[in-house]
């Protein structure tokens, strides 16, 4: 176990490069499953989430090779189709080979990845969408257990909620399909849309992409394909937010400002000036931040994955904020640790009222999911003194070289051996 080591007080300025989503890399890899043969995906995140999907591939019968952010994925014709739990219990976005192997094998056996730290996560929209396809989908020992041992059937599907996994999920079976497939009521994300467009070049039929309502017409085969994932809108968020809060000067490149226009108008409102350019966005600040309201919702609503570090700017703000979060349940838990930092947040039920103080001062804290740890990084960064951030591995998960890139901004961060810590 490690810990990071953040003295508080830089102001961070220069340039850092964003790499390609997390969000999207995963499922891209996941899509290779489609089509036999070797798919390259480039700008893939040097993070330990990849590792792990690159594991289940492997297990799932592909070859997986990687050089820097390139990733090549070579499929078979016959695949296994069990995803095991000791590799989905590591990765909860291993769900999304099940749409892909039922798909490809008529037969997929994934084990349920079960609740986190951020609450509980349903499936039962990406089960009752594989339904409507005509698979036979039951939960048994542990395993979402899915047949359709004739091939699946274009549906009309709706979804209660625009659930960005189970949207993947069943586009993912809906290309192979027999005949017309409507999925009504989609996530929008841009991850959506870069899935969207390779499944397209896979030669996959599909419409209405970036819209509500994905039209497929399913083929019989696909083909392998080579793409540059899009950029990642989270990691591109934390450092706008980091320049903000830390009052300091960021380019960001290879960030995309139409992914984030709600986040950045937000810190705009906040007193930062944001500037977008042709490879990426500038955010700076000289002030103290005033206090920004923020509601998460899917895209293009403000992102829930940004809800941590939206709460740490608020602690060191000017005024009273309210921060509602309708994505998770559970995902205002990390808040009992910035407490410990100073920051003054009371918690009722999804709202969390941000009262801002002048300084945060530092203490040992805990990561307890991927932006949790970010957002108590960047609390450090404002906080007097030293913070301790432990479980590290949380933020290795979504971060690529985080340490490295706050260090070449001006932060004071180390990362080093955790001696308290030996558990997950
Ligand atoms: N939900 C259900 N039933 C379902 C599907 C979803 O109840 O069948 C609920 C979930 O329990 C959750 C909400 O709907 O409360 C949102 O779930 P969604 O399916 O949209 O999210 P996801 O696909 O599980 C992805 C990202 C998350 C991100 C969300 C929302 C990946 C690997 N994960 O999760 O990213 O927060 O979309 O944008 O793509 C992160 O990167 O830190 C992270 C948690």
């Amino acid at each position: 176990m490690e810990r990071l080591r953040v003295i508080g007080g830089a102001s961070l300025r220069g340039s850092v490069h964003v790499s390609g989503a997390k969000n999207s890399a995963l499922k891209l890899m996941a899509a290779t499953l489609l089509a036999e043969g070797a798919s390259t995906l480039h700008d893939v995140p040097a993070i330990t989430d990849v590792d792990y999907m690159g594991e289940l591939l492997t297990r799932l019968g592909a070859h997986v090779s990687r050089a820097d952010g390139t990733i090549t994925v070579d499929v078979p014709e016959k695949l296994a189709h069990e995803a095991p739990y000791e590799l989905v219990r590591r990765l909860r976005a291993s769900i999304c080979v099940l749409g892909p192997l039922l798909a490809r094998c008529g037969a997929a056996d994934v084990a349920l990845p079960g609740g986190d730290a951020i609450g509980s996560r349903g499936l039962d929209m990406h089960i009752a969408g594989l339904q409507r396809l005509g698979a036979e989908v039951n939960v048994e020992h542990g395993f979402v257990v899915a047949r359709a041992p004739h091939g699946l059937k274009g549906a009309m599907i709706g979804l209660d909620f625009p659930s960005v996994g189970a949207t993947e999920n069943i586009l993912m079976a809906a290309v192979l399909a027999e005949g017309e497939t409507v999925i009504d009521n989609v996530a929008r994300e841009p991850e959506i849309a870069d899935i969207c467009h390779m499944l397209r070049d896979m030669g996959a039929q599909i419409e209405g992409i970036g819209t509500s309502t994905l039209y497929v017409h399913g083929v019989e085969s696909l083909r392998p394909t080579e793409h540059v994932t899009v950029p990642d809108r989270i990691v591109t968020g934390t450092w706008a937010v980091a320049a903000a809060m830390t009052r300091g000067d960021i380019t960001v490149t290879n960030g995309r400002a139409e992914h984030l226009e709600l986040v950045l108008d937000k810190l705009s409102t906040a007193g930062a000036v944001v500037e977008p350019g042709p490879d990426g966005l500038r955010v700076a600040m000289s002030g103290r931040p005033r206090a920004i309201d923020v509601v998460t919702l899917p895209y293009p609503g403000f992102p829930t994955d940004l809800q941590p570090m939206v709460v740490a700017l608020n602690a060191v703000a000017q005024g009273t904020a309210m921060i509602t979060e309708n994505v998770y349940e559970a995902r205002f838990m990390f808040v009992n640790e910035l407490a410990r930092l100073g920051a003054e947040v009371r918690i009722d039920g999804h709202h969390a009222v941000v009262r801002g103080r002048e300084k945060l001062s530092g203490a040992p804290v805990v990561a307890t999911d991927i932006r949790a740890g970010a957002g108590l990084v960047l609390a450090g960064l404002v906080a007097e003194g030293e913070t301790l951030v432990s479980a590290v591995h949380h933020i290795d998960r979504g971060y690529p070289d985080f340490v490295g890139q706050l260090s070449r901004l001006g932060a004071d961060v180390t990362r080093e051996p955790d001696p308290d810590r030996f558990d997950n």
